[in-house]
């Protein structure tokens, strides 16, 4: 099928090589011109693992291109839209605006029988206006949403091998037109076994707004534990070990660490809470309030406790800081708890050196005034204290005694329960974890 991707950066540039990967003919456009050029020279303008590879094989094949020339989407048959939905500035709610531009300037080079198809995380509601849009300008094309669940750093597996598929269209039913064409899109996936689900457009919509404000419930869940634990003196990591063998509860995302950022899960709460208030259902999703202060409230915590650490005052403490990214195999920082904790550091006072294997450049252009180092071992240098706040593979596997050797004083405070403090205190480290003993 011949199929355009409008908007080329994390989901779309993944969805655009992923699609050509499927047999696909792809367009990818987006209005970076920086962007379209690195992605037409096979490079990722960002850090995705697998993803470069995957650009340069199907490049080969000439069966994806990327423009910056939105008339490229005609004579496609499918337009997917994977613009950003960021948060609004001084707001919780959603901004739509690149939502809107991208089907606006869509819709002229729309033709009879043309399917749109949204995956962009949006407020429920707003896909059916999309469609009326639509409608208004091509009335025999129609508009469909098909939310995405990638997550960065897994981006091509789980487009590839998705764990399900939603297509929200209009009537909700079978027999729309658009599930037969969704149907040849993704025929690979299905043919391995993908479930697939026809809803209305509400119903997609909202599947993947309640799927992110589950999955950031079950962390902020397990951080008040880490909480509970750190005054009873308990271990929340055996205790999350332990519940989460009920497979009713499961153990995944029960990780307690620092807490949940990225360009996803703080901004979709909001969102959703936002959009919930518009619909007069705002006590539906109060507890979400209850969520985004505790993930707020695991920055201050480890400022508090990388304080007591220090013995009591941060100023002049040299404190490196291990992992810059929201999460490890990604190079992104919006919102991350490990930047925002070093940015708080540094204004009380301490002298912070952060280090991330990939994240640096990102960093350092939302956080100028932090010292950054791409050596782990200078990072290490003469630091009073470590903290590690992003569990990069390199930093779980760091050893003790090595470590000691480089580092001032023997301090490790593990923002993210991912080491053995066993294997350290016996090192000479006084090693602290979130609700561990
Ligand atoms: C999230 C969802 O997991 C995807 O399903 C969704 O498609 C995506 O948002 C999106 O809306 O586009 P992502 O933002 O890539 O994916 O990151 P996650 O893997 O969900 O991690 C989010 C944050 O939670 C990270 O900062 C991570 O370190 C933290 N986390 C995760 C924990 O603190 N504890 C855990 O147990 C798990």
């Amino acid at each position: 099928m011949r199929i355009s991707v409008i908007g080329c950066g994390y989901l779309g540039a993944v969805h655009a090589a992923c699609m050509a990967k499927l047999g696909h003919d792809v367009v990818g456009v987006d209005v970076d011109a920086n962007k379209i050029s690195e992605l037409s020279a096979g490079r990722a303008p960002f850090f995705e693992p697998g993803l470069e590879e995957l650009l340069q094989e199907v490049q080969s094949t000439g069966r994806l291109s990327f423009v910056t020339d939105m008339s490229a989407t005609e004579g496609s048959q499918v337009h997917f839209v994977c613009v950003g939905t960021p948060q609004k500035k001084g707001e919780n709610a959603a901004d739509l605006r690149y939502v809107d531009s991208a089907i606006t300037a869509l819709t002229p080079y729309l033709s009879p029988g043309d399917l749109v198809v949204g995956k962009s995380t949006v407020p429920v509601g707003t896909a059916a206006r999309l469609a009326e849009l639509v409608k208004s300008q091509q009335p025999s094309a129609d508009l469909v949403w098909n939310p995405e669940f990638l997550r960065e750093g897994h981006a091509v597996s789980d487009t590839l091998q998705p764990d399900r598929l939603v297509y929200g269209v209009h009537d909700g039913s079978e027999q729309h037109d658009a599930v037969k064409i969704l149907d040849a899109v993704y025929a690979q996936p299905l043919e391995a076994g993908t479930p697939r689900l026809v809803t209305d457009l509400p119903t997609a919509e909202l599947v993947k707004t309640a799927a992110n404000s589950f999955l950031a419930t079950k962390i902020s869940f397990i951080n008040a534990m880490a909480e509970l634990c750190d005054a009873a003196g308990a271990d929340v990591s055996l205790l999350a070990d332990a519940i989460g063998m009920d497979d009713r509860i499961g153990r995944k995302f029960l990780n307690a660490g620092i807490g949940f950022g990225g360009g996803c899960l703080p901004k979709d709460i909001r969102a959703f809470m936002a959009r919930a208030g518009e619909l007069g259902a705002d006590q539906a999703l109060t507890f979400l309030r209850e969520v985004d202060a505790i993930n707020m409230r695991r920055r201050t915590r480890v400022v508090e406790l990388t304080r007591e650490v220090c013995g009591g005052s941060l100023l002049g403490q040299r404190i490196t800081v291990l992992g810059a990214a929201f999460k490890p195999e990604s190079d992104d920082v919006r919102d991350s708890p490990a930047l925002s904790i070093a940015a708080q550091l540094q204004l009380q006072g301490a002298v912070v050196t952060v280090t991330d294997p990939e994240a640096l450049g990102n960093a350092a252009r939302r956080f100028p005034e932090l010292h950054y180092e791409a050596s782990t071992d200078e990072a290490l240098r003469r630091a009073d204290a470590l903290l590690l706040l992003t569990e990069w593979r390199e930093y779980r596997d760091l050893d003790p005694y090595e470590t000691a050797a480089k580092v001032s004083g023997l301090k490790i405070l593990d923002g993210r329960n991912v080491l053995d403090p066993t294997k350290w205190r016996a090192a000479g480290w006084t090693y602290r974890g979130l609700g561990r003993p």
